[in-house]
């Protein structure tokens, strides 16, 4: 690695920090046009950055001298780039759509594997649709429970509801994650059992939450049908993990297996997305792998200057490094996207939050920004007052889709106005002398004046479809890929979520013991000794 790469930051915050976003729009009237990309069915207009040509010349020498284009091709042909797991990361293998294509991991070709998953994918979910499949007591299946939690539960939930319009009506889906019983009693109540398939997804199948609550549902299907033999016509599992699957009670013949090199948050295109394909059928998941393999190969091939993941990232990188900004604020102006910020959350901090190098040294540069979001209209009534007028530097992406599934009068255009006239307003603001203008009482002034000279990047697609969502996805995945690598961090493991579940552990057992062990600290002992009181242990 070239160690004064950072040196072109520098250059890039020079080079921005001389002129403010009105300030490069009234010099360049091809401003927009300029700094504006297409990809996959996306259309980025990033001209309301801090950035000139300058800075993006900078910025993009900060990625070449990160050897980005050696680790994406690292990344894509297998190699074990996931080190402190020993692990290759391929989730890109599972959307290629190129019948020719093979990836090889340890010198064997995986891409006959991701096919034969797909198509037993593809052979069970018809069979639900059409009614051939027949639960325990010979009905057909109309409840569908998704048992999963982070990356086995996340997109998932985020798809489901994106592709909604594309969904059969009749098959009604609901995801438990928590390991509160709230969550999977709610859920319970709303199904019937002999017309309910349990979908336990989970990488490991150890996991305490999803655990925890198959067999919860296990024991309920049971008991309502009277029978063990249900399970195996009422449960499916998506798993790496054969043998737990197995020891759990779930045949072989009904796992949807993937692969160690798929991680959890990145697990969406593998077997992790049956919920989604049972809902949207084979041929609208195929369309949506398609989204995916297309901003994939835009990634893998544009130059930096044009390649929409990289540029988000280099700018992502402008504000979190050079202007200090702590945060990422994703607008989706799409109820249907509703949980893409919430899958972004996921996708992008268990990644790169992190504070050691690949060299195992503390870093020395801000890593993963604190990732937040809601869908708008909804967020300009509740927080973006901050973003306009508040101390801190928020950079946004405003996400919109030019064709609404359900026109209403002229809903669509109002919401898509909110969404340009929240960009203008936060890059170019209100000066004093507008609002002196308008007439605003000198006493006022102060509070009515906006700064503007706030960034912010606007996505458009024409329509959301499968593949327009799946080639979003991949946006942002190659998004964070890329500022890991230029962090130098390792972004596919997730050390960090560890600790916690190791200690949960040990408290269970002194929620639970007949005397607890008094082994922890005086706060966590009183908040033990509190519970159990009021549970009367
Ligand atoms: O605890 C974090 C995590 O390991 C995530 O990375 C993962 O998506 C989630 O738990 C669920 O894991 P699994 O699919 O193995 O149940």
């Amino acid at each position: 690695m070239n160690t004064d790469k950072w040196a072109y930051l520098d250059d890039a915050m020079v080079a921005s920090s001389k002129k403010t976003i009105k300030e490069l729009f009234a010099e360049d009237p091809e401003r927009a046009k300029k700094f504006s990309l297409n990809a996959a069915g996306w259309f980025l207009d990033y001209s309301k950055n801090r950035v000139d040509r300058k800075a993006m010349k900078a910025l993009v020498k900060l990625a070449e001298a990160s050897n980005l284009k050696a680790e994406i091709e690292k990344m894509f042909t297998g190699k074990k780039i996931n080190v402190t797991e020993d692990r290759a990361v391929l989730h890109t293998a599972l959307r290629n759509c190129d019948p020719k294509a093979r990836v090889n991991v340890d010198g064997k070709n995986v891409m006959p594997a991701v096919r034969a998953v797909l198509r037993q994918m593809g052979d069970f979910s018809d069979l639900v649709r059409q009614g051939k499949w027949k639960g325990f007591t010979g009905k057909r299946i109309k409840y569908i429970v998704n048992i999963g939690i982070g990356g086995s539960d996340l997109g998932p939930v985020m798809a489901n509801i994106a592709l909604t319009p594309y969904a059969k009506r009749y098959l009604k889906f609901f995801f438990v994650s928590n390991v509160d019983s709230t969550h999977l009693a709610e859920t319970l109540k709303a199904v019937k059992a002999d017309q309910t398939l349990f979908i336990v997804a989970s990488k490991t199948f150890t996991t305490q939450e999803t655990m925890s609550n198959a067999n919860a549902a296990k024991d309920w299907l049971v008991k309502k049908l009277g029978d063990k033999k249900a399970v195996a016509k009422h449960f499916v599992a998506l798993s790496t993990a054969a043998k737990e699957v197995t020891d759990f009670g779930i045949s072989p013949a009904n796992m949807f297996p993937f692969w160690d090199w798929v991680g959890g948050r990145y697990s969406l295109p593998s077997a992790i997305g049956l919920s989604l394909m049972l809902a949207i059928g084979r041929n609208n998941y195929a369309r949506f792998l398609r989204g995916y393999w297309k901003m994939d190969q835009h990634f893998r091939t544009a130059k930096f200057e044009r390649n929409m993941p990289v540029v988000m990232a280099l700018l992502g990188i402008l504000y979190s490094n050079g202007y200090g900004a702590e945060t990422y604020c994703c607008l989706p102006y799409d109820q249907y996207l509703s949980r893409f910020p919430a899958y972004l959350q996921q996708m992008d901090m268990e990644s790169n939050g992190k504070s050691t190098d690949k060299d195992g040294n503390p870093v020395e540069h801000v890593t993963g920004p604190i990732e937040w979001g809601e869908p708008g209209t909804n967020g300009q009534h509740s927080f973006y007052q901050l973003i306009h007028q508040g101390t801190h530097l928020i950079p946004c992406d405003f996400i919109g889709c030019c064709k609404t599934h359900n026109e209403i009068g002229d809903l669509h255009d109002k919401l898509m106005a909110n969404l340009f006239a929240q960009t203008e307003a936060l890059a170019f603001g209100k000066t004093a002398d507008d609002c002196r203008k308008e007439g605003v009482p000198e006493n006022l002034v102060p509070f009515k004046t906006f700064e503007g000279n706030r960034p912010t990047n606007t996505l458009l697609c024409d329509q959301l479809k499968p593949e327009t969502l799946g080639a979003l996805i991949a946006l942002y995945e190659h998004k964070v890929f890329t500022q890991g690598v230029i962090l130098n961090i390792y972004s596919f493991d997730q050390w960090g979520v560890q600790l916690g579940k190791v200690l949960a552990k040990g408290v269970l057992s002194d929620l639970t013991a007949k005397k607890p062990s008094g082994k922890h600290d005086a706060s966590t002992n009183q908040l033990i000794a509190r519970y159990r009181k009021a549970v009367g242990r």
